[in-house]
């Protein structure tokens, strides 16, 4: 009666979950998905709270878990959520890590026969998945916060090293599974050290522009870890989340890797063939920016028919998305065409832009992804660039030798007159100096984000349309 009552609450989750990442797919229904992927989880947990034994031991570290959980994300400013989100998958690797070892020294179930090599086998595969979403994550988090550098750090023969370990990782497998006394645990402890030396390198080779898939390549990780969780402790649940989360991050990878015209095995193996091997030295930056001022950028904008923004890192870094969404309101109300266009791997996560200018009540219909728009900047007035840099770098389609040549950018250049807000001509995420800002039609705008479209904004409210008073 138990067994049922919890198959059946795990059904409901499982349902609830798939509904979820239905909801979470379209902007309008995503605060909906969002509450049933609560709802699953709440379901899921108090089942497996139901049928768990050792209450003192799993009240404490839930509480604790409670606490951490709820101080860290109350706390957590937007800018560093990425971070946030790579830190929690290196957890669920770190727990696939610790389920793994406490399954192999105590298993959960009394297995005989062919059901102990399975075991074992979903043990080591479910370790390795593990320990290389745990250390990438970690690099993950390091590259985000600036730790270490953003940019591709390649070491020597690294493709010999990465063969050598991959062999090394297949070949600890022989002996994890037949070896008898302390030889199974050896194999697997050094299996677990060289795999972990794995995960560092492959994300360390990978370079600023295309760490984005490589953040929604280790999320899919976390959720494959999850699943051989799930497996090692016969838990249908975790198995059936794992595998929605696995399924879903590399969905979302492989359309980020086509959106950044990169092969999914090119990023995987951290620029084995195509498309890297570019130097920023590569990237000559010619003449001289020309800076302007809050009225003139307001003059033109108030002198437009048609204007796109494009937004970027900076405009998360600076909170400019309620200002910006206010000289929307100001344009449109004139009878100007404001739409946005939103680059696949703008900001630092998926839909980072959309969540920002959601969330500033922007309508969802006027906000396009780049395919959508990047063919209509030719026939566009006014381009307001704030805070992207790598996502509408030129050299990206005309520098072959540029590190993110072939990456598809945001045509900014294509239309009258381009304006970029931000604080200097330094370069990107990806480092590679952005000529876009010395063309004869760029006008610069230095300074804070924010501070400036709040500018903007008080030049436009004071204007008569349509010709301005600066
Ligand atoms: P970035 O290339 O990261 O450039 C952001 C720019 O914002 C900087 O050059 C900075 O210039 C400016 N900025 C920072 N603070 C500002 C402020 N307060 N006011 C005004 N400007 C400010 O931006 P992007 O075009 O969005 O490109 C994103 C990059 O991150 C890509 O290379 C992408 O591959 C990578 N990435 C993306 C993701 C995902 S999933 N989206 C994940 C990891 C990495 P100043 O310092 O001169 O102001």
């Amino acid at each position: 009666m138990e067994n049922n009552l919890v198959t059946t609450a795990y059904i409901v989750a499982s349902a609830l979950f798939i509904l979820s990442l239905a909801g979470l797919s379209q902007p309008e229904t995503a605060k909906k998905g969002n509450l049933l992927g609560i709802l699953g989880m709440a379901i899921a947990f108090a089942a497996t709270a139901a049928i768990s034994q050792g209450y003192p031991i799993q009240i404490g570290s839930i509480g604790l878990g409670v606490l951490v959980g709820v101080l860290a994300a109350s706390r957590v400013a937007m800018t560093d959520m990425p971070e946030m989100v790579a830190l929690l998958n290196s957890f669920v690797g770190l727990a696939a890590v610790l389920v793994g070892f406490a399954e192999y020294l105590q298993p959960s179930a009394a297995l005989s026969g062919g059901d102990v090599i399975v075991h074992r086998v979903e043990i080591f595969v479910g370790v390795f998945i593990g320990i290389v979403t745990f250390t990438g994550s970690m690099i993950a988090v390091a590259k985000l916060r600036g730790w270490v550098p953003s940019r591709a750090v390649l070491l020597p023969a690294r493709h010999v090293l990465t063969l050598g370990m991959l062999g090394a990782i297949a070949a600890l497998g022989f002996p994890f599974l037949t070896a008898t006394g302390d030889g199974p645990m050896i194999a697997l402890a050094a299996m677990t050290a060289i795999a972990g030396i794995f995960g560092i390198v492959i994300v360390m080779a990978i370079g600023g522009a295309d760490m984005a898939v490589v953040i929604s390549l280790l999320n899919s990780y976390s959720g494959l870890a999850s699943a051989a969780a799930g497996f090692m402790l016969n838990n249908d649940l975790l198995i059936i989340t794992g595998a929605l989360v696995g399924s879903s991050g590399a969905i979302l990878s492989y359309i980020m890797c086509k959106g950044m015209n990169r092969s999914f095995l090119n990023v995987l193996l951290g620029g084995w063939g195509e498309g890297v091997g570019g130097s920023v030295d590569a990237v000559q930056t010619e003449g001289e920016a020309t800076p302007t001022t809050a009225a003139e950028t307001a003059e033109l904008l108030n002198n437009a028919e048609s204007v796109v923004i494009v937004p970027g890192y900076g405009m998360a870094v600076a909170q400019a998305q309620h200002a910006i969404s206010d000289i929307t309101n100001i344009l449109r109300k004139r009878g100007k065409t404001v739409r946005f266009g939103i680059h696949p791997v703008a900001g630092r996560m998926p839909g980072h832009m959309n969540v920002l200018l959601a969330e500033a009540n922007v309508p969802y219909d006027i906000v396009l992804e780049m395919d959508e728009i990047n063919d209509d900047f030719p026939s566009t007035d006014v381009v307001l660039v704030i805070g992207a840099n790598d996502t509408v770098n030129p050299s990206a389609q005309d520098n072959p030798g540029s590190p993110i040549a072939g990456m598809p950018v945001m045509e900014v250049w294509k239309a009258q007159t381009c304006i970029v807000l931000k604080r200097s001509l330094s370069a990107g995420y990806a480092g590679v100096p952005n000529p876009l800002f010395y063309k004869d039609n760029t006008l610069m705008l230095f300074g804070d984000a924010k501070a400036n479209v709040s500018a903007i904004q008080a030049q436009l409210s004071a204007a008569k349309e349509p010709a301005m008073v600066s």
